[in-house]
């Protein structure tokens, strides 16, 4: 096994010697554009880690995690334009920097390009890592329709939000854990509990993503923060404040999130310390914590050695508590 950053280290060379610009430089260059911008890795450095976990040297499961990556990145570029965002990782949005249609034609050669990247592997491994990947773009796909539907939507339920971030964000998590284990032939018991892990850690990932968009340092976080308050985005953190809320608290918050033509920045402070007010904030610190419990607990069934669960433990636990 090695170390977190080494997997990141690994990842990002083979990453630079890989994405070049190529002809028409419309095309290509938001690709590398994004895909030099930075960002955490989770992704790929859980496919390469799984697939040491499940003893095979990490070099094998290279193409997968750029497969994961150039896809995450893909569906970036058509998220921002969705979510009217101005910025990515402390810069312009592709859409901003260029234009809209230059976002979806550099986003939709992302997607076929993380589908070529599979052919570098063989039989059984082949068909099993796109048959996972395609169900779970798809679910991407199905968990974004949802988060816009609920944007016009007053009567979102927590349960429905926890089923829009697992298809929008947690199965891509688990999905790249179980791709580092398919190409390590582990077991299908093995697979289907990694899986669980990431999809589990996945939840508690996009609850801190939420929390982070309204709570996040607008100095490091690297998105506009407030975002998802000025796009009316039904998160934990509103939900949560509408169950615990006083009718007046209720009726304000409800109001702020169907009025066009609000003053931003007020609108922001309001929703905000509402969120405090109702300890909406605190609930969902807490809903963060409990679901990487629950990931973590999928572990005991595990058929690895506990250095390689505490390993998976380190990661759930830095996602926690991360402030980007
Ligand atoms: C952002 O993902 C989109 C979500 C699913 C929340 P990350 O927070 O992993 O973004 P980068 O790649 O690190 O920038
Ligand atoms: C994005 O969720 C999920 C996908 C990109 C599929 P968000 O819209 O919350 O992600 P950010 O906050 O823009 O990174
Ligand atoms: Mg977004
Ligand atoms: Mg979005
Ligand atoms: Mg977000």
């Amino acid at each position: 096994m090695h170390t977190i950053s080494d997997y990141q280290d690994n990842f990002l060379a083979y990453l630079s010697e890989k994405n070049t610009i190529k002809e028409p430089k419309n095309l290509y260059e938001p690709i590398t554009y994004i895909l030099n911008l930075g960002g955490k890795r989770l992704r790929p450095v859980l496919v390469l880690m799984a697939s040491e976990i499940f003893d095979t040297p990490y070099q094998k499961a290279l193409d997968a995690a750029l497969a994961v990556e150039v896809f995450h990145n893909f569906s970036l570029i058509h998220d921002d334009i969705m979510d009217g965002a101005p910025l990515r990782r402390g810069k312009e949005t592709v859409h901003k920097k260029w234009d809209v249609n230059t976002g979806i034609l550099s986003g939709d050669a992302m997607l076929i390009n993380a589908y070529q990247l599979f052919e570098n592997y063989d039989g059984d491994i082949y068909k099993a890592l796109t048959s996972l990947f395609t169900k779970t773009a798809i679910e991407v796909c199905e968990g974004q329709q949802y988060d816009v539907d609920f944007e016009d939507r007053d009567d979102v339920t927590i349960a429905e939000y926890l089923k829009m971030i697992e298809y929008k964000t947690a199965v891509l998590v688990g999905a790249a854990l179980k791709m580092g284990a398919i190409i390590a032939e582990a077991g299908m018991e093995d697979q289907e509990r990694i899986y669980d892990f990431g999809r589990l850690l996945g939840i508690a990932f996009q609850l801190k993503d939420d929390y982070l968009d309204a709570f996040g340092d607008p100095e490091t976080f690297g998105k506009q923060v407030g975002g998802d308050i000025i796009e009316n985005k039904k998160t934990f953190l509103y939900l949560k404040a509408l169950e615990n809320g006083s009718d007046e608290e209720k009726r304000q918050l409800e109001g702020l999130f169907s009025l066009k033509d609000v003053n931003i920045e007020e609108k922001i402070e309001t929703v905000k310390s509402i969120y405090d007010s109702t300890e909406s904030t605190q609930a969902t610190r807490q809903e963060i914590e409990r679901y990487t419990n629950l990931a973590f607990e999928t572990l005991n069934d595990l058929n690895v050695s506990e250095e390689k669960k505490i390993l998976l433990q380190q990661f759930g636990k830095k996602l926690m508590n991360r402030t980007v």
